[in-house]
This record gives C-alpha cells, sequence and structure tokens, in this order.
C-alpha cells in the first residue's frame, strides 16, 4: 500500500536528519582522535625533551663513503644514516608504559628503482654490540629517478625507547631485506650521524648559511670558478660549505684542503664509481639529501643554499643572502625558491671593472654581465635556500616533502633571483638585458680570490680557468 503523502515526507526528513546526526558524530569522532593524538604528539615532545640523549660513538669523525650491502654483485651501496629527532614526521608514535618514540634514523642508500621487497629492516646496533631489528616505515626511490635502474633511496625507521631503562641510543645501523640474503646474514653496519653538540639538539638552529655543492666529477678542475664561487658566498654571509668529490684535479682538491684547514669546509669523498652510468648525475639526488640532513643534524646549521658551482642566489633588495634571510624569515618556510635566469659563458669579456693590480681578473659573475631577460617560472631550474629543520625530502629545484607546518616561499624576481652561468646556452637566440647587480661585490671580490689563490698556489698566485 502506498503511504499517504506527508507519511512519505516524514520518512525522509527522518532519514534526512539521521544522515546528518551521523554525519556529525563522525566529525566529532575525528576531531577528537586528531585532538587526542596532538595531545599525544605534544606530551611526547615534552617527555622526549626531559631525555638524556648521550652520543653513543663520541670518537667518530663523520666520514661516510659509499659501501656494498651484502651480496657485492648486485652493487647496493649504503651512505649515511641520521639519527632525526622531529616526532612529528614519524607515522605511528607509541607513548604508553612501556614505550616511548625518540626520533627516527634517516639512511640513504642507492638501491634499484623497483626493489621486489615488500620490506626492508634497520638492524641497529648498540655498543654493548647487541641488537635489534625494526621495520622501515618509509623505504623508497627518492624523487628524479630519470628513467635509471638505479636510485637514490630514503629509508626511514622509526626509534622507540624502553621507559623503564635509562636510554640506550644505536649506535651505527645496516639494512636487510629479503632479496639480497647476504645484508641479513653479513650486515654492512654504518655509524650513526648524532649532533656534534648534543645538548642543542632540541634548541634553536644557528642562524648560519650553509651551502651545498653538487659532486664534482669528470677530472673537476675549474680551481679559478671554485675560488670564486665560495668566496662569493661567504661575502653573502655563508660560513660553511659542504663539498663531495667523484674526481677533481689535483689542484681543486688543493683549494678544498685548503678551505677544510680554515674549517670553513667539509669535505667528503662520493665514491659513486660503480653507479655512473645508471644512476642520475651521479647519485646528486642522494648527495643533496645527504648535505640538508647533515646540515641540520650534525651541524645545527639553520640555512643550506642547494647550488651547483655556476650557480649564485642574488638577492636584488637587500646587500646579501644573510641580510634577506635575517629580515624575510619569518620562521615556517621550508624553502626559499630563487628562479633562474642564465649568463653565457660564450657572451663576450668585460673586464671593465677588474682593477689593474689584481691577477685573477677573469672572474665569471663579473667579467659576464648580461642575463636572460626571460625569468623562468619556480622549479623550473629554480635553486632553494632552505630551512635544514623543515626538510624531509630535498630535491634540486624544489622541496620535494618538508614537516608539518612548513610551507614554500617563492622569492618575487625583484626581491631575487638565481644567475645561473652556463657554458653552453640552451636557446641562444633568447633576449639579453645587461645586468651590473653582482658587480657590487666586485671591489672585495677581486682582492678575495687573489688572496685564497696566493695562499694556495704561493709561487703564483694564479688559479687556473680551465
Ligand atoms: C649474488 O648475486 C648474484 C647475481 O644475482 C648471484 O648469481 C649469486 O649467486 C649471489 N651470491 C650469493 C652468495 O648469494
Ligand atoms: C626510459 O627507458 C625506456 C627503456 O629503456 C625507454 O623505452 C623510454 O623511452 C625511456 N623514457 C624516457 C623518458 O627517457
Ligand atoms: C654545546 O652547546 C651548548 C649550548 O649551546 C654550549 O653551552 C656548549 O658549550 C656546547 N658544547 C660544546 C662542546 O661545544
Ligand atoms: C685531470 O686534470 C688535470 C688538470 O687539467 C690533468 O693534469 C690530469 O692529467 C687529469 N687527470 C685525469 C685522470 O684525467
Ligand atoms: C673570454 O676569455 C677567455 C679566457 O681568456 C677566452 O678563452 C674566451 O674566448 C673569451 N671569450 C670571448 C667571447 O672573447
Amino acid at each position: 500500500m502506498l503511504a499517504a503523502p506527508e507519511n512519505r515526507f516524514q520518512h525522509v526528513y527522518f532519514a534526512l536528519s539521521a544522515l546528518v546526526a551521523s554525519a556529525m558524530l563522525v566529525l566529532v569522532y575525528i576531531s577528537m582522535r586528531s585532538s587526542l593524538n596532538e595531545r599525544l604528539r605534544e606530551d611526547l615532545a615534552k617527555a622526549q625533551r626531559q631525555m638524556i640523549f648521550e652520543r653513543p660513538n663520541p670518537h667518530w669523525d663523520y666520514s661516510n663513503s659509499w659501501r656494498r650491502i651484502g651480496n657485492s654483485t648486485l652493487r647496493h651501496e649504503i651512505y649515511s644514516a641520521y639519527f632525526d629527532a622531529r616526532t612529528d614526521i614519524v607515522g605511528n608514535v607509541r607513548m604508553d608504559d612501556e614505550q616511548m618514540t625518540i626520533g627516527s634514523l634517516r639512511i640513504f642508500a642507492i638501491l634499484p628503482e623497483r626493489l621486489r621487497d615488500s620490506s626492508i629492516n634497520c638492524i641497529v646496533r648498540f655498543s654493548d654490540f647487541s641488537s635489534q631489528e625494526i621495520k622501515a616505515e618509509e623505504a623508497g626511490a627518492m624523487h628524479d629517478v630519470h628513467n635509471n635502474t638505479f636510485a637514490a633511496w630514503s629509508i626511514m625507521c622509526p626509534l622507540h625507547a624502553s621507559r623503564r631503562s635509562p636510554l640506550r641510543l644505536p649506535q651505527a645501523v645496516a639494512l636487510a631485506y629479503a632479496s639480497n640474503r647476504l645484508s641479513h646474514l653479513s650486515p654492512t653496519f654504518i655509524q650513526i650521524s648524532y649532533p656534534r653538540n648534543m645538548t642543542n639538539m632540541f634548541g634553536r638552529s644557528r642562524p648560519t648559511i650553509s651551502v651545498c655543492v653538487g659532486p664534482l666529477h669528470e677530472n673537476y678542475s675549474n680551481v679559478l670558478r671554485l675560488v670564486e664561487f665560495v668566496e662569493m658566498y661567504r661575502l653573502q654571509g655563508a660560513t660553511h660549505f659542504y663539498f663531495y668529490y667523484v674526481e677533481a684535479s689535483e689542484e681543486v682538491l688543493r683549494v678544498l684542503e685548503h678551505y677544510q684547514r680554515i674549517g670553513l669546509a667539509d669535505v667528503f669523498e662520493w665514491n659513486v664509481q660503480a653507479h655512473m652510468q645508471d644512476v642520475h648525475y651521479a647519485g646528486i639526488v642522494a648527495q643533496f639529501n645527504d648535505c640538508v640532513y647533515r646540515a641540520n643534524v650534525v651541524d645545527n646549521f639553520r640555512y643550506a643554499a642547494v647550488v651547483d658551482l655556476d650557480e649564485v642566489v642574488m638577492p636584488l633588495k637587500h646587500n646579501t643572502l644573510a641580510d634577506y634571510l635575517r629580515q624575510c624569515d619569518e620562521g615556517r618556510t621550508a624553502g626559499f625558491v630563487f628562479r633562474n635566469v642564465f649568463f653565457h659563458r660564450r657572451d663576450s669579456n668585460d673586464t671593465f671593472n677588474a682593477p689593474s693590480h689584481v691577477l685573477n681578473r677573469l672572474l665569471y659573475t663579473q667579467s659576464k654581465v648580461r642575463r636572460t631577460l626571460e625569468v623562468l617560472p619556480a622549479y623550473i631550474r629554480s635553486k632553494v635556500v632552505v630551512n635544514a629543520r623543515a626538510i624531509v625530502e630535498m630535491g634540486n629545484h624544489q622541496v620535494y616533502r618538508a614537516a608539518p607546518g612548513y610551507a614554500d616561499h617563492v622569492v618575487h624576481p625583484t626581491v631575487g633571483l638565481l644567475f645561473h652561468y652556463r657554458d653552453k646556452c640552451i636557446n641562444c637566440k633568447m633576449v639579453l638585458i645587461v645586468d651590473y647587480t653582482a658587480r657590487r661585490f666586485g671591489s672585495l671580490l677581486f682582492d678575495r680570490v687573489d688572496n685564497t689563490c696566493l695562499e694556495v698556489f704561493l709561487n703564483r698566485g694564479i688559479c687556473d680557468l680551465v
């Protein structure tokens, strides 16, 4: 029998009310859960700050190198591991009577782009040689594989500690997974990098600008460019440089040693020879992620500029990069994205501003004064100065993943640009304009380059331009 029209109306009305009520219940449940989760994370952060963290490997000097994992013919390699105190980037945190999450381990490796294992484990080892296996919460190839068979991997294993006994941190870690049986039978342990100064772990980062330079390879030999690059960034306020080399000329290595000796640079061997053909650009993805984690975890530096030797970040309205950051960083920016303009190395040499007394006259930032009018869009060949503490996964031209609460800032092209001094033009017909901005560093830059070249190459004072 058909219901009376008002009866049917009532049915619809009840059904709708029930729907609204259950939607509200679900919303209340979700908000309760997320506020519980927030509370748990706040409590965890508080409890974490009250623990005593002691570096378990105080004599280790932080010098990593690539090492084979398990079966050597597979060419699986591991480079570095960092203790990461940020619990907000761990998915499943624990905080009960037994255990609490104290952070995670971040490991960088080179593995096949497609590994058939469904899971990877971290084997952590303590100073008494006891060990423990932890299932990785994240394990995968990072972005920018570019169709290579091998890729730079980022692996994250959460660390939980017992609440009943004093905190014990692992000293070393290895990766174990089924497709490489030997990785489990004879693990390749690498030392875990902890902060140099453990008391700074939860304090503010030091407002230092560090510079991460892509791996030097193919017998890199342009000494003058290297010195000019370092002195240019120093004039802009950078105080530390991280260099990685696959292969470089003897003179380049002498310059790097010099900067290392005066405490300005760390220099790491980047022995990826086994993968020069099958991983993107000498493993650069692993390199800049390693560098940003190193700046954050080991040295507690706030900023890392991830650039190549032919790229200069150029603020246009502030005197230096340091001034720009001091005035414009409000603390929630993951990366300041500087958009790209090209200068061409083939362009004529304008040495007009080189003082007559200088020995090294052909500085690239001073002799090339014409740049492309077009500013490329953000994330296309742009470069980023990151807040190291905000980074989970770094890319070459952008931040791929930031910690909760941080976002990118694209620098307006009237405020700053990336000056990219390329050897070859990509489109040689592009409209060029004269831009003298970099010349404001000229007088100091010429002298500093000459001084460094004199210190390193006593007899001549000339840095070769190759
Ligand atoms: C190592 O890997 C190669 C290639 O997959 C395989 O032929 C060899 O049996 C493996 N060796 C061991 C000891 O598992
Ligand atoms: C990637 O490699 C495959 C197989 O070698 C090839 O067919 C494909 O065209 C490549 N793609 C790109 C974007 O290079
Ligand atoms: C570690 O940092 C603290 C606080 O910044 C400082 O007081 C202490 O001197 C530092 N220790 C070392 C060995 O540098
Ligand atoms: C590297 O370059 C330097 C200087 O250009 C040269 O003397 C040396 O022979 C080169 N080494 C190799 C292995 O090519
Ligand atoms: C600029 O100077 C370099 C070094 O002397 C020289 O090799 C190059 O040909 C010059 N470029 C032009 C366009 O004259």
